[in-house]
């Protein structure tokens, strides 16, 4: 009992070579540096967005780009996703993880809602994650291995200015993963959150805002493998940052939301 305490909550991935991952949101930013990444480990990849332009030039700029195959398809679209699971299939066989990374983010305040916005992102950064789970899960649950791995955010921890529609989306993805990992790691599946602070990538070039602990996708890349190294159920980066956000959602909220107003000065 005691030891189980300290047990790693998956299993620790350690060695790459050979591990056929699918990364799905992999043509721009943390999914297309991990790709790079665990290419450069030995693994085999299947990488996966809307832009074939941008997934071919990443797969054909790699040594090892042989060792990938790019599957293009829209998350949204249900009929989209069983094909592209049938296909990564057919290419890499059984699969050791998916990681699930295609997101949208359009700052937001509550008096100026854009409601197709609202919809599109719900749709894309929540909705297709149950799309992905009813096509995916199945499969993995007969291969008895792999694991799924969702890219969620810190700001999913607490209510942050601007953040009404993101981070509402990022939060629902947390509870979402917590379930699956009660429903499936004890099926022996791998279940990780993966929990990022600020990279630097397409997506947050429209903050106008210092954004503290800043990384490159590359080093989001590395902490995302050691934390798979570890057997981490939540991957959080960068640790200082990720973990002052952490402690402080966990205040009560008469000291948590001063805290946060006078730290992002809203
Ligand atoms: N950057 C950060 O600071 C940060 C912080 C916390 C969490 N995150 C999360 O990390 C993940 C990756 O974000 P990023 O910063 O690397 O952003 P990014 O560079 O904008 O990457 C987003 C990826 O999602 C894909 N995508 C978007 N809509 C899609 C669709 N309908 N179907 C298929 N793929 C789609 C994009 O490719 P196409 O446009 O080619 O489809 C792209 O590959 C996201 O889940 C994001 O919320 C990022």
């Amino acid at each position: 009992m005691f030891k189980s305490l300290f047990k790693p909550l998956n299993p620790p991935i350690k060695d790459w070579a050979g591990k056929r991952v699918w990364i799905v949101g992999a043509s721009s930013g943390i999914g297309a540096a991990l790709a790079i990444a665990l290419l450069d480990l030995g693994a085999k990849v299947a990488v996966s967005a809307r832009r074939a332009d941008r997934l071919n030039e990443l797969v054909d700029s790699h040594p090892d780009g042989k060792n990938a195959i790019v599957i293009p398809f829209d998350v949204t679209d249900s009929d989209a996703w069983s094909q592209a699971v049938d296909e990564v299939v057919a290419h890499l066989g059984e699969l050791d993880l998916v990681v699930l990374g295609a997101a949208r983010y359009d700052p937001q305040h509550a008096w100026n809602l854009n409601m197709d916005e609202v919809r599109a992102s719900y749709e894309l950064n929540v909705i297709s994650m149950y799309e992905a789970v009813k096509h995916l899960v199945p499969r993995l649950l007969t291969q008895r291995h792999g694991g799924l791995a969702i890219i969620g955010s810190i700001s999913g921890y607490t209510g942050l200015p601007r953040a009404v529609v993101y981070g509402a989306t990022k939060s629902a993805l947390q509870n979402f993963t917590e379930t699956l990992y009660f429903e499936l790691e004890p099926k022996g599946l791998g279940v990780y959150l993966i929990s990022p602070g600020f990279v630097k990538t397409p997506m947050t070039a429209k903050n106008d805002f210092e954004m503290p602990g800043l990384m490159t996708p590359a080093q989001a890349a590395q902490a995302i493998i050691s934390g798979m190294a570890r057997g981490q159920f939540e991957i959080r980066f960068p640790r200082g940052f990720a973990n002052g956000l952490r402690w402080v959602s966990r205040l009560p909220y008469r000291w948590r939301f001063p805290l946060l107003h006078r730290a992002t000065k809203q």
